[in-house]
């Protein structure tokens, strides 16, 4: 017997110790209690990949109508209408068709050149004040800008937007959100809303404004303000924190791999690659939960109606049975775009093309000036947020090219 098998198995996401290098417990979880229950927290975790996305495409079983974060399930609390991601059919097929036109690939193609100047200038401006970090400088900086742009919210607005966003899915080191404290202020910004619904322009607000659609009752009708707000709250809280671990987690992974990293120099066309194995490997959004709506049976055990169900994204992932040596960094992987790092079913991420071209155009722009670079482990700060998973703050030391 090896030693690990001699210490009892324990999972939670909330222990920082567990949390902030989960993947020795990830794998046990799939080999000896691929469905394991927590008591102490009171939920089902799921771990191994075909049933991850078994379960994520059985939105009538699994629903997501009281929240996808297991403190928020259990807190039962009522969410407004228009945050999608807490939203079952059929509101939600309804308000994701509506917010589906902001993300057509020419209003994505059309945001390049932007995210490009944006990560450039954060670059420059790193590089000259010496130090540079990925996270602080850039990670953080550019896809809450790249919303803005987006949506057409102004730039003195975006800042408090994603204060107040960020602080829905922060939590204390060790503890669980806060289901009561983690609801939005939104008051400032529907009064921008409604100057918005006063003077309309050619922007995509004014489109969300004025578009007709069918909602659950059937009824043809616009969103209303409280819809509008919720949605691009939610699109500030998705978009955000989940882009900026991306661009974290690719400093880190490639500072550890200095052989591919110098390969990915080399032949910058290798960077979607790159981008798509950084996902795989480590997932911003590590799990989504869900609420269980009847008895059902995984791997030969009923789980009663009424439990909360945590689908380790982060764990399939890494499952051997789908990615050979699946703890193994490589960018040469074939698919790697088989992860499920933005979910499955009908609440696959719906701003994956736009994190994807953020990253990719994230990390050009460190290739173009930057070929070697070590972590500051010293002064890194890892987030002990349980919904995101990853860095605050990554400095590194750089040799510029
Ligand atoms: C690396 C970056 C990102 C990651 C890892 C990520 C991950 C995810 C995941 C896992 C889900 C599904 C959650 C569930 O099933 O409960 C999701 C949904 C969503 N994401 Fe992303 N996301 C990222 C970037 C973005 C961006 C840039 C946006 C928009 C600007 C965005 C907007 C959304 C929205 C609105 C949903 C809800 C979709 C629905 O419920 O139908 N995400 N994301």
């Amino acid at each position: 017997m090896n030693t690990s098998q001699q210490i009892p198995l324990y999972y939670d996401p909330y222990k920082p110790e567990i949390w902030q290098d989960p993947y020795r417990i990830l794998k046990r979880l799939r080999k000896e209690a691929p469905l394991y229950y927590n008591e102490e927290y009171d939920f089902y975790a799921v771990s191994c990949y075909g049933d991850v996305a078994a379960g994520l495409m059985d939105a009538a079983t699994f629903s997501s109508a009281r929240g996808n974060i297991i403190e928020l399930i259990k807190s039962d609390f009522q969410f407004p209408p228009g945050i999608i991601i807490m939203e079952d059919p059929p509101i939600h097929t309804a308000h994701r068709k509506v917010l589906s036109l902001l993300f057509t690939p020419k209003n994505i193609h059309h945001l390049e050149g932007k995210i490009r100047g944006i990560c450039s200038q954060c670059m420059d401006t790193a590089l000259e004040k010496g130090h540079f970090d990925f996270v602080t400088d850039l990670g953080a900086q550019m896809p809450m800008q790249v919303i803005g742009m987006l949506l057409g919210i102004p730039e003195q607005d975006l800042h408090h937007i994603q204060e107040i966003t960020d602080a829905t899915i922060r939590a204390e080191s060790g503890k669980p959100i806060n289901a009561e404290t983690s609801i939005c202020d939104a008051e400032d910004f529907e009064g921008y809303i409604e100057w918005r619904q006063k003077n309309p322009s050619d922007d995509i607000m004014t489109l969300l404004m004025n578009t007709e659609f069918k909602d659950d009752t059937g009824t043809q009708r616009k969103l209303t303000l409280e819809e509008i707000t919720s949605m691009v709250m939610l699109m500030s809280a998705a978009g955000n924190e989940t882009t900026s671990r991306l661009i974290g987690w690719a400093g880190k992974i490639l500072a550890e791999h200095p052989d591919q990293r110098h390969q990915v120099a080399d032949d910058r066309s290798l960077i979607p690659a790159m981008i798509e194995e950084v996902l795989r490997f480590e997932a911003p959004g590590a799990h989504a939960a869900r609420y269980v709506t009847r008895d059902v049976i995984i791997r030969n055990q009923t789980i009663p109606k009424g439990s909360v169900v945590d689908f380790i994204l982060a764990s399939a992932n890494r499952d051997d049975a789908i990615f050979e040596n699946g703890d193994e960094f490589n960018i040469h992987r074939r698919n790697a775009n088989a992860h499920l790092t933005f979910g499955k079913g009908i609440h696959t991420c719906i701003g994956l093309a736009l994190a994807r071209m953020e990253g990719r155009i994230a990390m050009e722009e460190v290739f173009k000036r930057v070929r070697d670079w070590e972590v500051d482990y010293d002064k890194a700060e890892f987030s002990p947020t349980t919904s995101v998973r990853g860095w605050d703050s990554l400095p590194a030391f750089l040799s510029t090219r």
